[in-house]
């Protein structure tokens, strides 16, 4: 995907993945800019993207989910995650984006592709059981939040409650997720 100089250019391999992938993807209406290109090729198993509004970002996401939803072949579930559950239900935002896409005539027309939307679990279940589930983790449970609140208590080691008899608390050391995030960068 990359030459000696490290310039993005899309090779054979990475044409016939677009292809099967993207534009004979009925689900997905656009075809990619070079850079969503870049984003939904890659293999990494992490991508950072980033820019400024209107850049295409949360599109390339969900172009990057829709990806493999319709390989028959292996089962796949994709997980978008927002901070808050509004941030996916705006107008514009990626569950509009996402049934703007998916309740298209020739894909809702269409009984062997059509999917099936679950408002209540934020799902689209495609025919052959893959799915795309959007997800927040905010705490928008305030009831919940406060409860725990009340459960601090500044004399024990544990962030919530305190030990019980017959526990012991032993420090282990585990390595840190984000500082070998931060090497990359
Ligand atoms: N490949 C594409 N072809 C056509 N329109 C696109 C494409 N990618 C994104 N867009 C449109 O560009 C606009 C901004 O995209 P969006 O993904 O919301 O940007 P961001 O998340 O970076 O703010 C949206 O209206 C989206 O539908
Ligand atoms: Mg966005």
């Amino acid at each position: 995907m990359y030459d000696k100089n490290g310039k993005f250019h899309l090779d054979a391999k990475d044409k016939a993945i677009l292809q099967k992938c993207v534009y004979e993807n009925p689900y997905i209406p656009f075809n990619p800019f070079p850079k969503q290109a870049e984003m939904i090729l890659a293999t990494e198993k992490e991508v950072l993207i980033g820019g400024a509004a209107g850049g295409s970002k949360s599109t390339s996401l969900l172009m990057r989910a829709l990806f493999y939803v319709q390989d028959d072949a292996n089962e796949y579930h994709a997980l978008i995650l927002r901070r808050t559950l509004s941030d996916l239900k705006r107008k514009g935002a990626l569950i509009h984006k996402a049934s703007q896409w998916l309740n298209r005539k020739e894909v809702q027309n269409n009984a062997s592709i059509k999917p099936k939307w679950d408002g209540t679990e934020h799902s689209w279940t495609f025919p052959n059981g893959n799915s795309l589930t959007f997800g927040y983790y905010a705490n928008s449970y305030m009831k919940l939040v406060k409860m725990n609140q009340k459960l601090h208590n500044p004399d024990s080691p544990l962030l919530i409650e305190d030990v019980k008899d017959g526990e012991t608390v032993k420090e282990i050391s585990e390595p840190s997720y984000i500082d070998a995030q931060t090497r990359l960068m």
